[in-house]
């Protein structure tokens, strides 16, 4: 069954010989690598009734996606097609976050649809889920142009409705892919090499996170595809360990 998990990843038969992989150590005080951010000074703790739903009408996801398919709060959606808000189940335990729309994403408005998209599921599919189970996100919902990295005022602006997802979704672990979605879910610059096989803490939630690449790094790196079962691997015990 392994074997089937790896040949949908893509992992080549000699890359398995090293035997089964143990996931890395878990470092820092009990457990835990402790690298929260600080909420903004005057901004609400994020569990804290998140004023989506005044009117007590209306579904909050829905109210939360409308927000966004009509936000203008950076200029990035100038360039959109639609923004992206987000695809999956609202009682998923599993949250997909990453960077950007591309061009399929911007033009059918559903995260991780291109390329990139059919490897994230295939590998979502080795650790035995379903894209329907979980939930996929971007930082940023709205696609930059030429495919550039958000920039952070943009990624800043957009960091709300992450925050309200999450609030939402309440996940039991936020699977972060690259860079760019790793520095700002974690508030860190440090490498990706770095942050994988560690478990971080969302926010002040206590909601665990791991790292791993991105989908569309492994397309040109496959060599780096067996790291990133590695890491698959320990967000799975991650996620089996939270109570
Ligand atoms: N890359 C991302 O980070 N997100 C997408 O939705 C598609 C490609
Ligand atoms: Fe609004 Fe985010 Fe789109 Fe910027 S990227 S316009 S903040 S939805």
């Amino acid at each position: 069954m392994r074997l089937e998990y790896l040949d949908a990843m893509g992992i080549q038969a000699w890359e398995r010989r090293a035997g089964p992989v143990s996931a890395p150590e878990i470092s820092g005080r009990d457990g835990f690598e402790t690298r929260l951010y600080p909420e903004q000074e005057g901004e609400k703790p994020i569990f804290s009734n998140p004023p989506l739903n005044k009117g007590g009408r209306g579904y909050p996801w829905d109210e939360l996606q409308a927000q966004a398919m009509a936000c203008t709060a950076c200029a990035l959606h100038k360039g959109r097609t639609q923004a992206v808000f987000g695809v999956g189940s609202h009682q998923a335990q599993w949250m997909i976050v990453g960077e950007a729309p591309g061009a399929d994403e911007d033009r059918q408005g559903e995260p991780f649809v291109g390329r990139a998209g059919r490897l994230l599921n295939a590998m979502l599919f080795a650790i035995g889920l379903k894209r329907e189970e979980v939930y996929i996100a971007n930082v940023v919902k709205c696609r930059p142009p030429n495919n550039r990295d958000p920039l952070p005022e943009e990624a800043a602006a957009c960091g709300t409705y992450l925050k309200r997802q999450i609030a939402l979704l309440q996940p039991k672990v936020i699977l972060v892919v690259g860079r760019v979605a790793a520095h700002n879910l974690l508030k860190t610059d440090s490498t990706l090499g770095a942050l994988r096989g560690k478990r971080y803490s969302y926010a002040d939630t206590g909601i665990p996170v791991v790292v791993t690449y991105h989908p569309a790094y492994l397309l040109r790196s496959p060599r780096e595809k067996r790291k990133a079962w590695e890491d698959l691997q320990f967000a799975r015990r991650v996620f089996s360990e939270y109570p």
